[in-house]
């Protein structure tokens, strides 16, 4: 180290946000409303929610930052395999997302890093989504867009 030098310490989105406990608290108040929406709430039926919080609690660690966490869920497309996710399901989820963090206090510029991390996921989840639901289709024979 140069002499006279201190190395300044790099405060993470992490940091930002408060620490471990503000943000298990963050992802149980949206994963509370996520499971009683009436929008999107079907898709998380019958889905532990202790285990996503716990999932998304390190999933998330690391996308803000802390390189201390340790991920070891499923690839983002393994998780929602099994789920018929449309645009305004991900929007929706996406709005919840944005209301609970400005409702916990998050800083603004805090908030619009992490928003804009989770718009990352959209085009990937969609897809995701798109194949399950060609799947259900051709598993119902039926060849209509259940969109039509
Ligand atoms: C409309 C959008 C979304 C819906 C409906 C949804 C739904 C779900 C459900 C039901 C699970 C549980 C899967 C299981 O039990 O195996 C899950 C897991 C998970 N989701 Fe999502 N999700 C959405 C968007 C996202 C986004 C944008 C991210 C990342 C920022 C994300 C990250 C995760 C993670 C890390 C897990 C845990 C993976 C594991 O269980 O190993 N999800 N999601």
């Amino acid at each position: 180290m140069v002499a006279g030098k201190v190395p300044v310490p790099v405060s993470t989105l992490f940091d930002q946000v408060g620490g471990e406990e503000k943000l298990r608290r963050i992802l149980e108040d949206l994963y509370q409303r996520l499971f009683d929406d009436p929008m999107v709430g079907f898709l998380f039926a019958g889905h532990d929610r202790e285990r996503i919080v716990a999932m998304q609690l390190a999933f998330t660690r690391r996308m803000l930052g802390d390189t201390s966490a340790c991920y070891t869920g499923k690839s983002i497309p393994e998780a929602h395999a099994s789920l018929p996710i449309l645009p305004g399901h991900f929007d929706r989820r996406h709005k919840l997302l944005a209301d609970v963090l400005q409702e916990h206090g998050v800083p603004e510029e805090v908030q619009q890093a992490w928003l804009q991390l989770d718009q990352g996921f959209r085009t990937s989840l969609l897809k995701t989504g798109q194949r399950r639901i060609d799947e259900l289709k051709e598993d119902n024979g039926d060849h209509a867009d259940p969109r039509d």
